[in-house]
């Protein structure tokens, strides 16, 4: 009932070259799979990007975008600028943007609702710290993050909830299948709260060192569907192996 979804979030890599290199890989030839696959660049390559998937089912995301819809905003890209490029997806509330760039729930909330109006289809990142895993606030801080960003929303229908543990992105430590199944089962039942929601047909995605070699048993867990892939996506291969794990 819910068509599984593999993300790669490129994050700040690559070149004009080394993106190309990566859709030609992922593209030629296109590999048949029951999963939808979004790629994910850098603002400065989506262009590239979305003209080169335009002959396949692998769609364009961005990393974010402004909460506002236009004006004198230095340095931001709006939504409605992502879906006049051809975009389809955002992530909003990656992690990293919350910790580097210090994005408070109410702004991730405030981006949410710029996105879903411009039409753009949202995952929206959530997820705990080591430290407030060990003091067992795990559940506590996705369940705020979660209940910050969709109340209040006026349509929740694009909606996918990726549930990133902060320690273990980038960091090569995985969830364990039954860590990373418990989280996704509280986030479902947690989503029972939030107008406009119909919690069994949301995607839920694990996100968090994810390769191939730990994809299938993620994948094999009754609350997990799908990925959001950082490292791993930059490999072709690797990330083709997670794709054919998911479909
Ligand atoms: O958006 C992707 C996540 O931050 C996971 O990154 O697969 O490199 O750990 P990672």
């Amino acid at each position: 009932m819910r068509r599984p979804l593999v993300m790669g979030n490129w994050k700040m890599h690559g070149s004009r070259a080394s993106v190309g290199q990566l859709l030609d890989a992922l593209i030629r030839p296109e590999q048949e799979s029951a999963a939808e696959v979004v790629v994910c660049p850098a603002f400065v390559h989506l262009q590239q990007a979305v003209d080169v998937c335009e002959p396949s089912s692998i769609a364009v995301g961005a990393q974010d975008c402004s909460h506002m819809r236009s004006g004198a905003y230095t340095g931001e890209v709006s939504a409605g600028m992502l879906v006049d490029l051809g975009c389809r997806w955002v992530i909003l509330g990656h992690s990293e943007r919350r910790q580097y760039h210090a994005e408070s729930d109410g702004l991730v909330a405030a981006k949410l609702a710029a996105a879903l109006a411009a039409g753009l289809r949202v995952v929206l990142c959530v997820g705990e710290t080591q430290e407030e895993r060990e003091a067992g606030e795990a559940q506590l801080v996705v369940a705020s993050q979660l209940h910050a960003a969709l109340a209040e929303q006026a349509s929740l229908t694009d909606i996918v909830i990726a549930y990133e543990p902060v320690w273990a992105i980038g960091t090569g430590l995985t969830a364990t299948p039954e860590q990373a199944q418990q989280m996704h089962a509280f986030i479902r039942k947690e989503l029972v709260q939030c107008e406009g929601v119909i919690p069994e047909r949301v995607r839920l995605l694990y996100g968090g060192s994810v390769k191939a070699a730990n994809a299938s048993a993620l994948f094999g867990q009754q609350d997990i569907d799908g990925a959001l892939v950082g490292g791993a996506s930059l490999d072709a291969e690797e990330f083709r192996q997670i794709i054919a794990a998911a479909g």
